[in-house]
């Protein structure tokens, strides 16, 4: 059973959930002085028009008409009843799934590629550097900067680089120039922190160019509040009064972010980030200040974070293999409105399997993550007979990871 909203439902403003956190976020500090950034100190890298979104506290920020012209390309994205998985269950959950696989990308990424080079362009920027994980991040961007006519560079982490070719593919055919990162350490199979490393050393190096990232910052995760809103509102359509869980996927936390920060002001609603084992920054990491990239360039951050020198296993879920995490979903965490959890991918493929065999869609690896503790909860509903309202983000598909796939099926998966 779909949920479908009609064009002209796409929300037209961002919610900005900065004056709904439980405790004020610190501020970013500058790599060198250790005081409070200014706007200038980002100027190098991003655009005064998403610099501003960075520091607002208005609870509400209009989407450029040109960006909504774009986004409705494939939004609203349709609200999805699971309930073939739940029959195969047997529980009396009702599980709701948010499909951001129909994106021309594949994944939610492009709800703020979109207006990242939106902004971009705007401020006379003609080309983009980033860094991607297992290429869902480079591969929006590759899309969004072709449409808007900007350059785009990709750093790929070098174990992605090597396991999904076909990822890489994608970027090229949307005219980006790709190249594995560690760049300066070809036996190192790289990590998400080494290539913000070599993004940020690229975009400072250039007038023309500007970095953009895909996930963590204040305003990426308000770009991809168009979910979690979309959301609210097909629920109601389904019948819904609310639901008693979200469940997303965490990597830098625009995901969870985008489908549950429009729901924080909403008493009742638990939230729930999903992380893998062999990546545990929530469960396990400290809640410190420390740099978003590996070589101590990007500024400090207030969050959860392993270390900004940890380089975690080669997992497939390439793109949550990141050692910090979002300071608006660590300031959650840490103040007890969101929860989080982890499991190690032997047991996430078993659920991204029973969920093909089910509902027929195969998941991308980091949105089975969800999908794992999506089927536990439902499962724990089973047992205490609770008819509740699950909702999770279906991040991404995984027509790219089959890879992945053979390795569980064949018996070649680390199960960590
Ligand atoms: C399909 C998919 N889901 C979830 C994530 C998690 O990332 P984030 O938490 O930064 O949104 C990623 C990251 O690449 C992804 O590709």
């Amino acid at each position: 059973m779909r949920y479908i909203l009609t064009e002209d439902r796409l929300p037209e403003a961002w919610f900005n959930v900065v004056p709904h956190l439980p405790e004020p976020l610190q501020p970013p500090l500058h790599p060198g002085t250790r005081q409070p950034l200014g706007p200038d100190d980002l100027a190098p890298l991003f655009p005064m028009a998403l610099i501003a979104k960075e520091v607002s506290a208005e609870p509400w920020i209009d989407i450029p008409g040109e960006v909504l012209d774009v986004l409705r390309s494939w939004r609203p994205t349709p609200l999805v009843r699971a309930r073939r998985l739940e029959e195969a269950l047997q529980t009396p959950a009702r599980i709701y799934y948010k499909d951001e696989s129909v994106s021309p990308a594949g994944s939610h990424k492009p709800n703020t590629a979109v207006p990242q080079a939106f902004y971009n362009k705007e401020a006379g920027i003609t080309r983009l550097t980033t860094e991607t994980g297992a290429g869902q991040w480079g591969s929006a961007l590759a899309y969004a900067t072709t449409l808007f006519g900007l350059e785009c560079k990709v750093y790929m982490v070098r174990a992605s680089f090597e396991q999904k070719p076909y990822r890489r593919v994608m970027m090229e055919v949307w005219g980006a120039d790709v190249e594995p990162s560690p760049v300066d350490d070809p036996d190192h199979p790289g990590s998400l922190g080494s290539a913000i490393s070599d993004a940020v050393r690229d975009a400072v190096g250039r007038d023309d160019s500007h970095y953009s990232l895909g996930s963590v910052l204040n305003h990426v995760l308000l770009h991809q509040t168009v979910i979690g809103l979309e959301a609210k509102e097909q629920l109601a359509l389904a019948g819904e009064e609310r639901p008693d869980i979200i469940i997303g996927s965490c990597g830098g936390g625009s995901n969870l972010g985008g489908i549950s920060l429009p729901f924080v002001p909403d008493v009742g609603v638990d939230l729930l980030a999903v992380e893998p084992s062999s990546c545990p920054t929530l469960t396990e990491g400290r809640f410190e200040y420390d740099f978003g990239d590996t070589a101590g360039m990007t500024p400090l951050l207030a969050m959860y974070t392993l270390g900004h020198d940890f380089v975690p296993p080669s997992i497939h879920a390439g793109g949550l293999r990141y050692h910090g995490d979002s300071p608006i979903i660590s300031n959650l965490v840490k103040n007890n409105r969101m929860r989080a959890v982890a499991y190690p991918q032997g047991k996430v493929f078993d659920a991204a399997v029973q969920f093909a065999r089910t509902e027929g869609t195969i998941p991308a690896p980091e949105t089975a993550h969800a999908i794992r503790a999506v089927i536990d909860e439902a499962l724990a509903a089973r047992e205490a007979g609770k008819e509740e309202v699950i909702l999770f983000s279906y991040s991404g598909h995984g027509l790219l990871d089959l890879g992945a796939y053979d390795d569980y099926l064949h018996g070649r998966l680390i199960e960590e």
